[in-house]
């Protein structure tokens, strides 16, 4: 039997302000828009703020439904607006926090795993991959050079062929 293995780097920071400047400046807009959540149901806000591979920015937060699974997450409302807005353009950076109305939000959380799969994609598509950083409203951050870093051993339209 032969084995395999999988690992991948990723940057870990005290705080916010070690940070440098634009990064900073996109995890303080996911931090900020979080308050644009639509969560009447889990009381969890989740915002993400992202730089484009043009150079504009998009944000997209949580919205719920009383049909729970009508949800959408943050981050998958903003890579729908990025690719309506800019289609074909890649996400540079998104930045992803949170504000749990119901307990503490100071430690990173990451992404589900629809959100995983639809990165995926997205970097697929786009030919350019994304940054992720993550972060509550204070506190530790995380910073992830590749999305597919989250998603090993994905499926893709290329196992359709
Ligand atoms: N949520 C996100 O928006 N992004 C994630 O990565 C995790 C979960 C939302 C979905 C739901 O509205 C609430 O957080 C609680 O799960």
């Amino acid at each position: 039997m032969n084995s395999g293995n999988f690992q991948f780097e990723y940057g870990i920071f005290g705080s916010i302000s070690e940070l440098q400047e634009e990064d900073a400046q996109l995890l303080e807009q996911a931090r900020n828009v979080t308050q644009y959540a639509y969560s009447p149901y889990s009381n969890f806000k989740v915002g993400a703020f992202a730089k484009l591979k043009n150079g504009k920015t998009v944000s997209g937060t949580n919205q719920e439904n009383a049909s729970y699974p009508a949800g959408i997450c943050a981050e998958r409302t903003l890579m729908s607006t990025a690719s309506s807005l800019f289609p074909g353009v890649g996400i540079e950076t998104i930045a992803i926090s949170y504000h749990n109305m119901n307990g503490r939000s100071d430690a990173p959380v990451s992404p589900c795993g629809i959100c995983r799969q639809s990165f995926v994609e997205f970097q697929q598509r786009t030919g350019s991959t994304i940054r992720i950083i993550l972060s509550g409203m204070e506190g530790k951050v995380l910073v992830i050079k590749n999305a597919s870093d989250l998603l090993p051993f994905n499926f893709s339209s290329e196992d359709m062929k």
